[in-house]
């Protein structure tokens, strides 16, 4: 198996379900509240933890109780976080989320150390970042940052994967070092500078990626699937059923799933499937990571769901 090694964030969740979002000047009282552990970069390696993979994190917390806490749990989960550190006089990074009864959520960010991951921190961790095959990016960690790891690891002949999330601006220089790049529809609507209909502008929104150079878009599209998109290939790769409690982390889980896929010798089509598989399982329940799957438990879903589909 590949070791897989995630660059990004790591952040605490504070959870609040509304009734609804509010309105601008309005207060709401939520029906429910509690904290997880988040983050973009945080979410995909305890995804990748719990199905078992050799995974292993670069990131930063704050000296605070939380960063603490996020890297004991992180251990408990199957993740090698020699690569995270506590940064004095910094805190961990927050995420304030509300989450409505369809599931849907609103999202406010404070970085905290994650703004704080600099390209030193990838020079000091090189010869422990060697060790790893495929590279997991998202965009809660310095843009700056993230271009230079792309670059310096492209170069050292790895694979590298960028989930493009939240969407930010990005150097052009950037996309020639991207093997998948995994944008929802929201973000591949603004990196491909266009604001019409999805599906009918999928395949022109990819392929300006791919003409920037990116090597194979892997279009997340919800309780659609999701489209892998290579030349002038388009494959739309169904989703699994699922009824969604809360949709935070759906994306993370979905990079987890399609990283560790690869890492096990699938197939980039196959690898969307687990993408998929893995992404459904985990909204089934409030908190990013609450009902990301263990390899058995995404193992049992996929006999389920084969056995269902033949009737
Ligand atoms: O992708 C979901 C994550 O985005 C949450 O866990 C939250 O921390 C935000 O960063
Ligand atoms: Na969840």
């Amino acid at each position: 198996m590949k070791a897989i090694c995630v660059i990004g964030s790591l952040n605490i969740d504070m959870v609040a379900a509304v009734e609804r979002f509010p309105l601008p000047g309005e207060t709401l009282t939520s029906v429910g509240y509690s904290t997880y552990f988040g983050g973009k970069g945080g979410n995909q390696a305890v995804a990748l933890g719990r199905l078992g993979a050799n995974v292993r994190m670069v990131g930063k917390v704050g000296s605070d109780i939380h960063g603490s806490d996020y890297i004991r749990h992180l251990r408990m989960n199957g993740v090698d976080t020699s690569g995270i550190r506590a940064v004095k006089s910094a805190t961990t990074g927050v995420a304030m989320i509300l989450v409505d009864p369809q599931g849907e959520n609103q999202i406010i960010i404070s970085p905290g150390a994650n703004g704080l991951l600099a390209p030193s921190d990838i020079d000091e961790n090189w010869e422990h970042l060697m060790e790893a095959d495929i590279f997991m990016f998202q965009l809660e960690v310095p843009i700056g940052t993230v271009a230079y790891a792309m670059k310096q690891l492209k170069g050292a002949g790895k694979t590298v994967i960028l989930d493009p999330a939240p969407a930010s601006q990005l150097p052009d220089a950037i996309f020639k070092h991207i093997d998948y790049m995994t944008p929802n529809e929201t973000e591949i609507k603004y990196y491909a500078g266009r604001h019409q209909q999805y599906v009918l502008q999928l395949k022109e929104a990819a392929n300006i990626l791919l003409r920037k150079g990116v090597n194979t878009v892997v279009a997340k599209a919800g309780a659609e699937g999701a489209y892998l998109i290579r030349d002038i290939d388009l494959q739309h790769i169904a989703a699994y059923p699922s009824k969604p409690v809360d949709t935070t982390g759906a994306g993370d889980s979905f990079n987890a799933g399609f990283a560790f896929a690869l890492a096990t010798g699938s197939s980039p089509e196959e690898a969307v499937g687990i993408g998929n598989a893995v992404g459904a399982l985990a909204i089934r329940q409030v908190g990013a990571q609450s009902s990301m799957p263990t390899k058995s438990e995404l193992d049992t879903f996929l006999r389920q769901q084969e056995a269902y589909r033949r009737g």
